[in-house]
Formats: structure tokens, sequence, C-alpha cells
């Protein structure tokens, strides 16, 4: 690490030692399709083949798995969030495979035996190619087909895994996906965004309700990625409107309507959804940085003149990790928090090491400003593929992989971080 990042970090780590309750809740989190990547049947894969996103080839967790985790349980990681790939378990309409499933099913069982929780998403951006040929989730008429699924790999998983989520960061993929047109199904219209805004709030409430209503009964917590928008210039007023009325839809929306149940989305009646209200047991917050609005559209934002910034050009501020707890806190009180994602993508291991050091004392502060956090899921174990960025430079595993061997080899930070664990100790003392 260059001089100028060991300084451009230094104020930005505790000074004290932070300590870590016995319970605290140190997890992983991955996606089926980043981790197993493969030439299943879903819509990234078509996208990749059109040329629009890279190629994946995966990193070999559909057969590493129990290796994956046995490493994990040695690091001192005792939850895992995966997820399940809807194309590998459903490839066509109505048909469901069972060896599929068994996998699954397999994994979940290996996790526990390692002495890890596994979290099982049931949606993490990746759609079957059946389904979004008949016009996804855009279509209310298709709703079915997705709650169908929930009930099935529910029933299948239940009995393997206490903890669910029903879909990975919901407004980024109506964002990503509706809004901006950088991911499939590449649509970028706002009517569509706000119609699904409202899609993804009702489909959360009824696949909550058939989550819940499963034996054993699983915990079930949201996933979603705080933006912290603001203005690139605090005294520029369109900056500041644009800033706000993102904020009011994508946070705003979000957290009224699982504190009441109400959907407000612009240019949309309001409508009520009454199983929405309350609709988690747990609020999975993922976070990265804070979102930027500027004269040249969005970026990330910080509040240093010369913060660290990221292999993927993010500007690193901790503070709206810390404000982004403490804001949802707020917004659903009586809900416990967990930081379901949290890393970043550097090739410089004191980089990545002071970046979570940095965030966890974040996570600190917001649990000493009152805000319930119950624990920390880093992104990622094992490199995976990153969206818009396939298997570059850009890695955010606390392991790397010999892409030729699918040998892992665990990194500086995974050391450093099961030291943390080990002794419930974040000592600044000892951030190489
Ligand atoms: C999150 C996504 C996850 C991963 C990380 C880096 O927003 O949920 O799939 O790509 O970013």
């Amino acid at each position: 690490m260059s001089d100028a990042d060991r300084a451009r970090f230094a104020p930005l780590l505790p000074r004290e030692p932070i300590r870590f309750a016995p319970d605290f809740a140190w997890g992983v989190a991955s996606s089926a399709f980043q981790a197993e990547g493969g030439d299943v049947a879903n819509d990234w894969v078509a996208a990749a083949r059109a040329g629009r996103v890279p190629p994946n080839p995966g990193n070999g967790f559909w057969t590493r798995a129990e290796q994956d985790l046995a490493l994990a349980a040695s690091l001192g990681l005792r939850h895992y969030r995966l997820s399940v790939e809807w194309s590998r378990v459903e490839p066509a309409r109505g048909r469901f495979d069972e060896a599929a499933f068994d996998r699954y099913r397999a994994i979940c069982d290996a996790a526990v035996a390692a002495g890890v929780a596994p979290w099982v998403n049931l949606f993490h951006f990746t759609h079957p190619t059946w389904f979004a040929e008949r016009g996804g989730f855009l279509e209310p008429a298709n709703h079915a087909d997705f709650l169908r699924y929930v009930e099935r790999a529910g029933r299948a998983l239940a009995p393997h895994a206490r903890h669910f989520h029903v879909s990975n960061e919901s407004m980024v993929y109506v964002l990503t996906g509706y809004l901006m047109g950088t991911n499939p199904p590449f649509v970028r219209d706002a009517a569509s965004a706000f119609a699904m805004t409202r899609h993804v709030l009702a489909l959360h409430a009824d696949a909550f309700r058939i989550l819940k209503a499963l034996e054993p009964q699983p915990t079930v917590a949201t996933i979603e990625v705080y933006l912290d928008p603001r203005p690139e210039q605090p005294d520029d007023a369109l900056q500041r409107q644009a800033a706000e009325r993102f904020d009011a839809w994508y946070h705003g929306v979000l957290l009224e309507a699982l504190a009441t149940g109400w959907v407000r989305v612009p240019a949309r009646a309001p409508e009520e959804i009454g199983h929405l209200r309350g609709a988690l047991d747990c609020y999975g917050f993922n976070y990265y940085n804070a979102t930027s609005f500027g004269a040249d559209g969005p970026g990330s934002w910080s509040d240093r003149g010369d913060p660290p910034v990221d292999a993927m050009g993010r500007k690193v501020f901790p503070g709206g990790l810390e404000d982004g707890l403490v804001r949802v806190a707020r917004a659903l009180p009586g809900v416990p928090l967990l930081v379901t994602e949290n890393g970043v993508p550097t090739t410089d291991e004191a980089f990545r090491i002071r970046y979570v050091a940095a965030h966890l004392a974040a996570l600190e502060r917001a649990r000493q400003r009152g805000a319930d956090v119950r624990g920390y899921f880093h992104w990622t174990l094992v490199d995976n593929y990153e969206w818009h960025f396939g298997f570059g430079p850009e890695r955010f595993g606390l392991v790397g992989f010999d892409p030729a061997t699918g040998a892992r080899h665990a990194r500086a930070s995974a050391r450093w971080l099961a030291e943390v664990i080990r002794t419930g100790v974040l000592d600044p003392a000892r951030i190489p």
C-alpha cells in the first residue's frame, strides 16, 4: 500500500480497540450465480453470449462448496449467506429438478456440519430464461410463478437451513434492471421502475408469508444496499434536489412500506399492502459506499477531499454505514439489523484490511448510537464473478483461487479477520 493511501485511511481507522460480544454473528455472503457460474439457463448467461456482460465461468463453488464451508469455519466464520439459482432448480416452467435441490440440501448440510449457519437467499438478480421470455416480473401474471418457486424451494430447504431471504437488494435490482437499464432485462423506463418498485415490495410480502408458514419456521430477513445519496456540491440546489428525490424513492418508499405497509411510489396511487407491514425478522443491510449526485451524473461520495479510492473507482466513506444503520434502526424500531454485505474490490491486502477495519469501527459507532446490529457478513469469501467486471483484477474475496486448479488460497485479510473473530477484539495496533 502506498504511503498516500496509508495517510488517507488513517483518520478512518479506530483509535481504541473495539470489542465484539461472543454472540456477534460473523459471516460471509455470496450469491449462487456469482460463485457457481456455469452454463445455466438464465438471462445473465444469455446477456454474456450477446456480449453485454462478461462471461462467468464461476469460482467452482458448485462442486467445492464443502471445502469452502470448511475453510470459512476454519477462519471462525459461523454464518454463510448463499443463494439458490432459480434456473437450476426450475430449468423449465413448472419442472423442478430434484437433483439440483439435492445439491443445495447437501451444501446446507455441509455448512451445518462445519458449524456454519446457512442463510439462503432465493433471488439474486438472475432470472431463468423461460421466466425472462414471458416478461419477467414486469408482467403481474408471472408473479405466481415466482411464488410457486419460493414455496418449492422453501419446502425443499427449510429442514436444512434456518434463515432465509426472499431477494437481494430489490431496490437496486429495480434501479439497474428497470430505471438505468444496465442489467437484465435492460429496461430504461421510469414508469416500469415505479411499477416494479410496487411489485418487488408486494412479492416480498407474499414470499415472507409463504416462508414463515414453513416447518420448522425460519428467520426471514430482507437484504437492501444502503446508497446514502448526497449532492456533490451541498450548495447546488439541483444536485440537492436530485439526491433528495432519489432518496425519497429508494430508501423512503422502502422503509415506509416495511414499517407501515403503505407503498407510496411516485406517479402511482398509494397502495396499502397490509401484510408488508413488519414483514421481516431482521433487516439485512448491505453497504459499500455513498452515492453522489453531481453535474456529471451519479458517482461516489466522501466527506473528505482526498479519500481512499477502491479498484472500481469508489470513494471509501464508512460514515454512510454508520448513519445508514442508525437511520434504518430508527425507521424500524424493534427490528434487529445485520450487515449482510460489506467489502471492497482491491488487489491490495493492506487496503482490504483497512477498509474492513474502518467499516467495523463505523458499525460500532452505529451500535453506540442505538442501532441493534447483530452481525457482520463480509462480501465475500472466495473471489467471484462481479456483474460488470467479471473476474477482472477487482477482487472482493478474503480468499483467492487458481483458475486452472480451483485451489483456494487465504489472503492476509482472511487471517487478519480470523484473528479479530477469535479474540473478539479489533485492535488498531494489529492493523498491518
Ligand atoms: C452488491 C451485490 C453483490 C455483489 C456486491 C459487490 O451490491 O449484491 O452481488 O456484486 O455488490
